[in-house]
């Protein structure tokens, strides 16, 4: 178990961690979505949520980047609250694909199953089974208002994000209809794709993925509102599909090295999720060759190590 740690060293942490890490030039940013090719790749934040509300930030903590994979979390989580966990595990999955993010070989390669919701195949189909199925607005203003509810504060689209992914995402067609063809969509595909890309293109700050991830970490009541966002028991489920699969195929690495499970996005955000313990997330737009964040990484790196935030 890990222990509870006071606001005054976690503070320290991740000032140290802002300081050791912001000279760090590696990675490049994602440009097959041309809007993120275009963000300042200087930009650098880090961001912890505590149980008590708490909200620690340094940096460039209170700009809205786009959200991307990291989107696949709060979607995964609404499905289970929406049906079961059981549900979600028969339907999509909870297996690490070891593949990129937008493998075609990986749904067939598990047989036709999209693996986890926290791919794209599986997070499409997760789209597909949010409720109320068949309205898509109905859909959107489950997905949002369950983000808002996470992060205690409003979250909107960057239209130019949304405009930029949708002329671009051929791949994610692909998937959704081959997704069609093994009947693992379970609503209109281009429906489902739609607001899978809009669900990406949402944006938002480093303060408010922290708050998400506190908000998992304390078994779905937001430290900052007090809100029972979701069901308690889903935060070990969710928890173990970030472990397991939250980096692709770089996902083992990152375990092995930091024990905290943890979920990406190829604007450059990443969401740590400390169970009973606290949430941290850190943002900087340039990425490895896997699509996940080099500077963030490395401060929530530096911060697990620090502040001994292996959960294993
Ligand atoms: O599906 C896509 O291509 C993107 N909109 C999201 C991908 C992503 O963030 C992968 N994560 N690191």
């Amino acid at each position: 178990m890990i222990q509870k740690i006071d606001n005054a060293t976690v503070r320290e942490a991740v000032q140290q961690a802002y300081e050791r890490c912001k000279n760090e030039t590696g990675g490049k940013n994602a440009d097959y979505i041309p809007y993120l090719a275009n963000v300042p790749s200087t930009l650098f934040g880090i961001a912890a949520c505590l149980p008590d509300g708490e909200v620690i930030a340094v940096g460039d903590t209170d700009y809205k980047f786009g959200i991307e994979s990291v989107s696949k979390v709060p979607t995964a989580i609404l499905a289970m609250n929406q049906y079961s966990a059981q549900e979600v595990l028969t339907k999509i999955g909870a297996d690490a694909t070891g593949l990129p993010f937008n493998s075609i070989m990986a749904i067939l390669l598990e047989n036709d199953h999209p693996s986890t919701p926290l791919v794209n195949a599986g997070a499409i189909s997760a789209c597909s089974m949010v409720q109320p199925v068949g309205d898509s607005d109905g859909k959107w203003k489950a997905i949002t208002g369950f983000i808002e509810g996470l992060a205690g504060s409003q979250v909107e689209v960057i239209d130019e994000l949304y405009k930029s992914e949708t002329a671009t995402n051929f791949n994610n067609k692909s998937i959704a209809w081959l997704l069609k063809n093994y009947n693992r969509i379970y609503d209109d595909p281009d429906m489902a794709l739609d607001i899978y890309t809009r669900q990406c293109s949402i944006g938002v700050t480093a303060k408010q993925l922290a708050t998400m991830a506190a908000t998992i970490a304390n078994g779905g009541k937001n430290p900052v509102t007090k809100q029972q966002v979701f069901k308690p028991e889903l935060s070990p489920k969710i928890a173990s599909m970030m472990a397991t699969v939250g980096f692709y195929e770089h996902t083992g690495d990152w375990l092995f090295t930091t024990g905290l499970p943890a979920k990406t996005g190829v604007g450059g955000g990443i969401m740590g999720v400390v169970p009973g313990v606290m949430g941290v997330a850190a943002f900087a737009p340039p990425l490895d060759e896997a699509g996940n964040s080099v500077k963030a990484q490395k401060a929530l790196a530096y911060i697990a190590g620090h502040l001994n935030l292996n959960i294993f």
